[in-house]
């Protein structure tokens, strides 16, 4: 299985660009972020384990983690291309996943946005509670106030985007998934991309990233 990973603080659009390039049906885009969201809304075991950790904005064990992605790859065809959005966060997680008879990282993709821009990003970012899709108040606002332009849904405040919570998510950024971007780029793997532009433009970058033709 041929893995692209998502790095980049919280904040930095890969959810953004994920949901927008697995459109094309050439990626499976999977997100831990929306799959514990999912979790937490049922009020499954996952979902209780992980409230505790997320809501608080810190990492989910990384023992939790390895199973969850472990268990959603088995699910996907061996000659799958995976978009891997918020995982791996930590080197134990990287390292399992290199560990993975299954799959193979072809590259890590850092998405590089200053810090003051990812605060007011997820400080005004909204949420569709039926699809997932991600809106901004200002940068990227719906058609209609608070209705998501695609499914129609209600947008919603995710309760990590209050402010204390996102000062302490990007300082576990800093400290525990910073350190994978010298992990890929020693094994050759990392391409940096200008995350600070409008996401449109973002968008044809990365497909031109995608196809090597950068
Ligand atoms: P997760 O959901 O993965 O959160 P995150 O990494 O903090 O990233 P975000 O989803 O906040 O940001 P994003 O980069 O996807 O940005 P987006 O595209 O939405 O994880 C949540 C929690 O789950 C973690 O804190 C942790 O507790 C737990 N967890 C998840 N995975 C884990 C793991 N592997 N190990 C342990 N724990 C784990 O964009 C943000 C906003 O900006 C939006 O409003 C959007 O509309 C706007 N925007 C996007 N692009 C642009 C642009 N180009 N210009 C202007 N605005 C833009
Ligand atoms: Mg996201």
């Amino acid at each position: 299985m041929n893995i692209t990973v998502f790095l980049g603080a919280p904040g930095s659009g890969k959810g953004t660009q994920a949901k927008r390039l697995a459109e094309s049906k050439k990626f499976i885009h999977l997100s831990t972020g929306d799959r514990l969201r999912e979790a937490m809304q049922k009020g499954d075991d996952l979902g209780k384990r992980a409230k505790i950790f997320v809501d608080r904005g810190e990492l989910v064990p990384d023992s939790i983690m390895i199973d969850l992605i472990d268990d959603c790859l088995t699910k996907f065809p061996l000659q799958a291309r995976v978009l891997l959005d918020g995982f791996p966060r930590t080197l134990a997680q990287a390292k399992a996943l290199d560990n993975n008879p299954a799959t193979r990282v072809e590259r890590a993709i850092n998405f590089v946005v200053p810090e003051e821009a990812l605060v007011a990003r997820l400080t005004g970012r909204r949420i569709c509670e039926k699809c997932g899709e991600p809106f901004h108040v200002e940068f990227v606002p719906p058609r209609k106030d608070n209705v998501c332009d695609k499914c129609g849904g209600k947008l919603y405040q995710r309760a990590d985007d209050k402010r204390e919570v996102v000062t302490k998510r990007l300082e576990v950024y800093r400290n525990l998934t910073e350190p994978l971007l010298s992990y890929y780029q020693s094994g050759n793997k990392l391409a940096e991309l200008n995350g600070n532009k409008p996401a449109e433009v973002i968008q044809q970058d990365l497909t031109r990233l995608l196809n090597g033709k950068y």
